[in-house]
């Protein structure tokens, strides 16, 4: 397998306006990350994938972009941008943007003017029809919205302010791509691409909308024939003229499909974000926790990818409720379960993801009331349901187990005011736990989380063999233990994690040194809950 930098980099995503606000709006902002740079490096963390910071109306944070070119007014400057990127640089770290390109935000001038008028030269930028197809949104309600003035409906698969560019357009394309070369050409490292998998739409109706067969727009809006074709001209007239990584935000890609997506041969990326392993994990934390399908999911990708294509491993981001509450228990085995999830997704072979807070075990948010929650997926959902009848109670069970904001709350520094997020009032409120889940809390404590990523990151870079070896399942008597080897050369390890709150018996064949563990005493023939061990085999 070449040997690449974004193969042995491990990337910290930053969710901007929750990372660190120096201006006392409460909004996270660009000098706040620059600020941070420091903590990150001591971390280890060799690059940054920052969500969007393109000027915005911020109806779904960011995900709404107004102007591809100019930073949104809560986060700072371009001189801002300029003086992060050169911090980054300086570092010897490198920075990744988030490329919202499916579509724009209704107040992007692009649509603006299409709206204006039928015969508007940018009216073809956008999808309009007199007469729309029965597809739902992603977020709730229909996929379409009726303009008076121009008497025609505009497509959007996500909210009505989310407007989907046509990429069938020659000139749509173009301008992105020009876009894409003047962010590159300013010096960023690379991309991760929202929703990419949009691009390519099939205008016919939903089939049998109401009933069992009932496929959601998404899904049918996802993956659609010719859509590869896209991508390979954006590869081409973009990504491969320069040295910088991209990772796609491709839901539904199953592991028999990844060459065309990710191989080093034909892939139009470098690494994807799949979804698959994580979304055969129930997020309901009561729900029966499936390490078997979920071993099996990644064993597929590992297999399939091995010696043609490289992947991203990861377990958190912004769209989903926090791991260790969900697949661990953040109750009685915070920092095990914390460290033995890590442990578990780091040492595959990929490129590691860390979701800002993960490092510290950050929870779900105990959010009791709708008021609390911000996020435009969650509130639809509730309006949606609510408009169908469904008792108030059982939406906000549902909410209080899915939503996004779980991720979304602001990064615990210390157990000051705010949290050391801000000065001001934060556009979240805090999870009320960073009085004892902090930063400050955790960062000479050699056994806490923190502490364990660290030792995490430095192994792995230490050894070869974690970042280049094959990837072979070990075969284990309990469901629950979650075990593979890595082998190069004369090499192997052993990765252990045991992910469930049970002891059960284990044994290790043949002799080994154990170089990293998450719990302090270690037993001969058993495993603790939520116990992890890496060893060098002999
Ligand atoms: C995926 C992003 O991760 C999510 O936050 C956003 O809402 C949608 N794409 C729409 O851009």
């Amino acid at each position: 397998m070449k040997k690449t930098w974004w193969k042995e980099a491990v990337i910290y995503q930053v969710y901007t306006r929750s990372f660190k606000d120096t201006s006392g709006d409460g909004v996270g902002d660009l000098n706040g990350v620059a600020e941070k740079l420091d903590y990150l490096q001591e971390l280890g963390v060799d690059m940054l994938w920052l969500c969007p910071m393109y000027k915005s109306p911020n109806v779904d944070n960011g995900y709404d972009v107004s102007d591809y070119r100019d930073i949104m007014d809560e986060m700072g400057t371009m001189a801002d941008f300029d003086n992060m990127l050169e911090g980054i640089h300086s570092r010897g770290m490198k920075l990744i943007l988030d490329l919202v390109i499916n579509h724009t935000s209704d107040q992007h001038p692009w649509f603006l003017e299409s709206k204006s008028s039928r015969d508007n030269p940018k009216r073809d930028w956008y999808v309009w029809r007199d007469k729309p197809t029965n597809w739902e949104s992603i977020f709730g309600g229909p996929a379409w919205t009726y303009d008076p003035k121009t008497d025609q409906y505009y497509l959007h698969l996500y909210t009505k302010n989310q407007v989907d560019l046509n990429w069938e357009n020659p000139e749509v394309r173009r301008s992105i791509y020009d876009m894409v070369i003047w962010w590159i050409e300013k010096g960023v490292d690379g991309f991760r691409v929202d929703a990419i998998n949009h691009l390519k739409k099939d205008y016919t109706d939903m089939p049998n909308p109401e009933g069992e067969n009932y496929v959601p727009a998404w899904e049918k809006m996802t993956n659609v024939e010719g859509l590869q074709e896209f991508l390979t001209e954006l590869r081409d007239e973009t990504f491969a003229r320069y040295d910088v990584v991209t990772v796609g935000e491709a839901n539904s890609v199953k592991a028999e499909h990844l060459a065309e997506w990710i191989s080093e041969e034909e892939g139009k990326f470098n690494m994807i974000f799949s979804f698959e392993a994580l979304e055969s994990w129930n997020t309901d934390q009561d729900a029966d926790r499936n390490v078997v399908r979920v071993k099996k999911i990644f064993d597929q990708w590992q297999k399939k990818a091995h010696g043609i294509a490289w992947n991203s491993l990861y377990l958190e981001n912004h769209d989903r409720p926090r791991t260790v509450s969900t697949w661990g228990n953040d109750k009685e085995y915070w920092r095990e379960s914390a460290t033995a999830l890590a442990c578990m997704y780091f040492f595959m072979q990929g490129t590691p993801f860390i979701y800002q807070g993960q490092e510290i075990g950050m929870t779900n948010a105990p959010f009791e009331d709708i008021s609390m929650y911000r996020d435009v997926e969650t509130l639809n959902f509730c309006r949606y349901q609510q408009l169908q009848g469904v008792p108030v109670d059982e939406i906000m069970e549902k909410i209080k187990k899915i939503s996004r904001d779980h991720a979304r709350t602001p990064m615990q520094w210390n157990s000051g005011r705010k949290a050391g997020f801000t000065e001001g009032q934060p556009w979240i409120s805090l999870n009320p736990n960073y009085t004892w889940l902090n930063v400050e809390a955790q960062k000479n404590d050699g056994r806490s989380i923190l502490s364990f990523y660290k030792k995490m990151i430095a192994l792995r870079k230490s050894c070869e063999c974690l970042l280049y070896g094959s990837t072979e399942l070990a075969e284990v008597n309990c469901p629950d233990v979650y075990a593979y080897t890595r082998e190069y050369g004369n090499t192997k390890m052993l990765i252990v994690s045991h992910l469930d709150s049970d002891g059960c018996s284990w044994s290790l064949k043949g002799k080994g040194q154990l170089l990293l563990a998450n719990h302090e005493e270690i037993t001969e023939g058993r495993l603790q809950p939520y116990e992890a061990r890496v060893y060098l085999l002999d």
